[in-house]
């Protein structure tokens, strides 16, 4: 076993990194591979939240930093998979608890006992951002079809491309087809043209995410949900299969502006 180690980010805030990081960790896990998720937002952790584990916490990622405990007894396997685990980021306000050697230091030790190793960055391109993406073997980057989340993932972008971290893939996410067909939406069209990387996948914008992440039940596991066949899919082109992008708008200009992309690529 080599783990990949996947970081999440964005630059904005609020787009939808920990949703999923969530998400494509259950899917994974129910597609049977081992995954460690990490919240690497350290003072305003949320993962556990939305996996639904934050009572069972007892030890965090600082802990392990600072030899108050060993790695493993910091992962905190899921209620549902038993190959799923996370290891929560501390509430500490202070963020130079962790280094990027640290995040190398825990991956290096991850990666023997694990598929894959998903990293949830927090927002900004501060600390807690190179931190996550130090050991990142692959970066998805989350963005929102509105100009200034696209503003903020082309800027990350461009930092990924300095520090030779190849080229991140993109998730859109909270696309919502009605108001792109009357223009009052960024297509995916116009976000790709815009970042210049490669797609990976579109999730809708979809209530259930919401009412998933407050019950601590990721989406994902909703078969009905939109968005959960967008995660699930996603979850399998991560596992390097080839699965065509969903029809979001049933035979509309997106639908064919999909067909384009994945001529593309
Ligand atoms: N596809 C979606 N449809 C509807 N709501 C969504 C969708 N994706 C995310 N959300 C909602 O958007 C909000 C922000 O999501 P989330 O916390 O995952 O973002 P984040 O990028 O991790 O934020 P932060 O930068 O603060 O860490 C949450 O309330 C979440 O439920
Ligand atoms: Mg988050």
């Amino acid at each position: 076993m080599t783990a990949q180690v996947i970081t999440v980010t964005s630059g904005k805030g609020g787009v939808g990194k920990t949703t999923a990081v969530a998400n494509l960790a259950t899917a994974l896990a129910a597609d049977g591979m081992k995954v460690v998720c990490i919240d690497g937002d350290i003072g305003l952790r949320n993962l556990d939240v939305i996996l639904g584990l934050e009572n069972r916490i007892v030890y965090d990622i600082v802990d392990v930093i600072e030899g108050r405990c060993k790695l493993k007894q910091a992962m905190i396997r899921d209620k549902h998979y038993p190959e799923l685990y996370l290891i929560p980021a501390a509430q500490t306000r202070d963020k130079s608890a962790v280094s990027p050697t640290d995040m190398v230091r825990i991956c290096k030790e991850l990666r023997p006992i694990a598929d894959f190793v998903l990293i949830d960055s927090p927002a900004g391109i501060e600390r807690g951002f190179r931190n996550s993406i130090a050991a990142a073997d692959r970066v998805l980057i989350v963005t929102n079809p509105e100009v200034s989340a696209v503003r903020d993932a082309d800027r990350v972008v461009g930092i990924l491309e300095a520090e030779e971290k190849g080229s991140p893939a993109l998730i859109l996410n909270r696309l919502n087809p009605a108001l792109v067909r009357n223009n009052d939406m960024l297509s995916a069209d116009d976000v790709l043209d815009l970042l210049g990387i490669q797609l990976i996948g579109i999730v809708p914008e979809d209530e259930a995410v919401i009412i998933g992440s407050n019950r601590g039940a990721p989406v994902v596991t909703e078969p009905k949900s939109r968005a959960g066949q967008a995660f699930r899919n996603i979850a399998k082109r991560i596992q390097g299969q080839d699965v065509p992008f969903m029809d979001l708008e049933q035979k509309n200009a997106l639908w064919s502006a999909l067909q384009r992309f994945t001529g593309r690529k």
